[in-house]
């Protein structure tokens, strides 16, 4: 669009023209919401319910243990893998599904540590995800290493600073989840291999959000959710992928009995399964995978670098919108540079909170992260750009009349 103002009409207008239009209609959202927050919990398909609901009268209800062999059960985290696997450039047998995202971080991040058994350093981002760093700490102790946190805050902190021949595994996320900033995962994969060291990412906020190519990026293992731009539905399985040249002799630490090499010939000795089967673990999700099966429906219908396009339209929009109405707000803390730039804009507000609240009551749907951070993620299958521009348009009315001043300063539930 141009320079001069944008108004409602050249937000319908873009609309009309967008290739992924048509998407939308493939999902339920309520009358009145504004949703821009599928970078926490993607909406939910149309058709899920009915896949749900076979699932569970067909599969459970009829079939019974039946449904192991019949309904493909046992094969469910590799089929679905399989299924996930061009969504992050990966190749068929190199990703599996089951369990969270905590879990398969635990499983890549310590099958990376083993793959470099002579490096007592593991590298994490300090604001990485807390999950994220939970789990390497965790790690880090189990295995006796040493923890360096990159701070790009702090000097001497920086990946390069901290990148040495001591240095076994870094674990990084594509896109920061209170940022919204993207890394280039070729670059930076090639800096931490030519350290000697390997590198597990972190893909919850990028699958689903852009094009990720992990094979052509070098990526050693990765992990992610899919319940976030996927819209597998709350608590999805993850994913973790492994790629070929550690598949043989990646040793992951949860050695279940469908990892196992043979799980019904029932021995009493472990045997690691072929490839990345052994990254499974016990029985699978198997009502929460039928969703992901159906929302993985549409995303095979679906052009990724349209995703791309069209987001980081929705994203230079808001920040524009927010930045032209909206002067005094805050800080817009998500990068410019598209480059640099996932899908969702993080706007530091020192009264974040009240405000989300306020929005969220006139059904404009973002979140907040402490101590200051208003998120707004943008999700190119059901956003419209008229979506982005009505949003603003009630975050403007909420500013200008000071309605927030009404709601709690600080959260009073659990979740934020
Ligand atoms: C970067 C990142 N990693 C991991 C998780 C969550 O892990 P889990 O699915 O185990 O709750 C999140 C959740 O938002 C996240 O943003």
């Amino acid at each position: 669009m141009t320079d001069t103002a944008i108004g409602r009409d050249d937000c319908l207008q873009w609309d009309e023209q967008d290739p992924l239009r048509r998407f939308r209609e493939r999902f339920t959202l309520p009358p009145g919401v504004i949703y821009l927050d599928g970078n926490s919990l993607g909406a939910l398909p149309a058709h899920t319910p009915e896949r749900v609901e076979t699932m569970i009268r067909r599969e459970w209800g009829d079939g019974l243990i039946r449904s192991w062999n019949d309904a493909g059960w046992f094969e469910k985290p590799v089929v679905l893998g399989d299924r996930i696997a061009p969504l992050i450039g990966a190749g068929a047998g190199e990703v599996v599904v089951g369990d969270s995202t905590s879990i398969s971080l635990f499983q890549a991040l310590t099958a990376a540590v083993r793959l470099r058994p002579d490096r007592r350093v593991v590298v994490a981002e300090a604001d990485n995800f807390p999950t994220d760093l939970y789990l390497l700490q965790s790690v880090q102790e189990i295995a006796g290493l040493e923890l360096r946190l990159v701070d790009p805050r702090t000097p001497g902190a920086s990946l390069d600073d901290l990148l040495d021949e001591q240095v076994g595994v870094v674990l990084l996320s594509q896109v920061n989840y209170r940022t919204g900033e993207l890394l280039d995962m070729a670059e930076t994969t090639a800096r931490v291999h030519a350290a000697g060291a390997l590198v597990v990412w972190d893909l919850c906020h990028s699958v689903g959000a852009l094009p990720v190519d992990v094979t052509a990026a070098g990526a050693d293992f990765a992990a992610g959710c899919t319940y976030k731009y996927l819209n597998g539905g709350p608590g999805s399985p993850s994913f973790v992928y492994v790629a070929p040249r550690h598949q043989e002799a990646a040793a992951p630490p949860l050695t279940g009995w469908q990892g196992h090499r043979r799980p019904f010939a029932f021995e009493g000795a472990y045997a690691a399964g072929e490839g990345a089967t052994r990254f499974r673990i016990g029985t699978p999700q198997l009502i929460s995978m039928a969703a992901l099966e159906a929302s993985l429906d549409i995303w095979e219908e679906v052009s990724l670098a349209d995703i791309r396009t069209k987001s980081l339209a929705l994203t230079d929009m808001f920040i524009r919108l927010v930045e032209e109405r909206l002067p005094g707000l805050g800080t817009v803390v998500t990068p410019r540079a598209h480059a640099s730039r996932g899908s969702q804009v993080s706007v530091r507000v020192d009264d974040g909170y009240p405000m989300m609240q306020a929005l969220i009551e006139r059904g404009v749907i973002g979140d907040f992260r402490a101590p200051d951070i208003m998120r707004f993620g943008f999700t190119p299958l059901y956003t419209s750009m008229t979506d982005v521009w009505d949003a603003v348009e009630v975050l403007q009315e909420i500013v200008v009349s000071e309605s927030w001043r009404a709601l709690p300063a600080a959260p009073s539930g659990q979740v934020t």
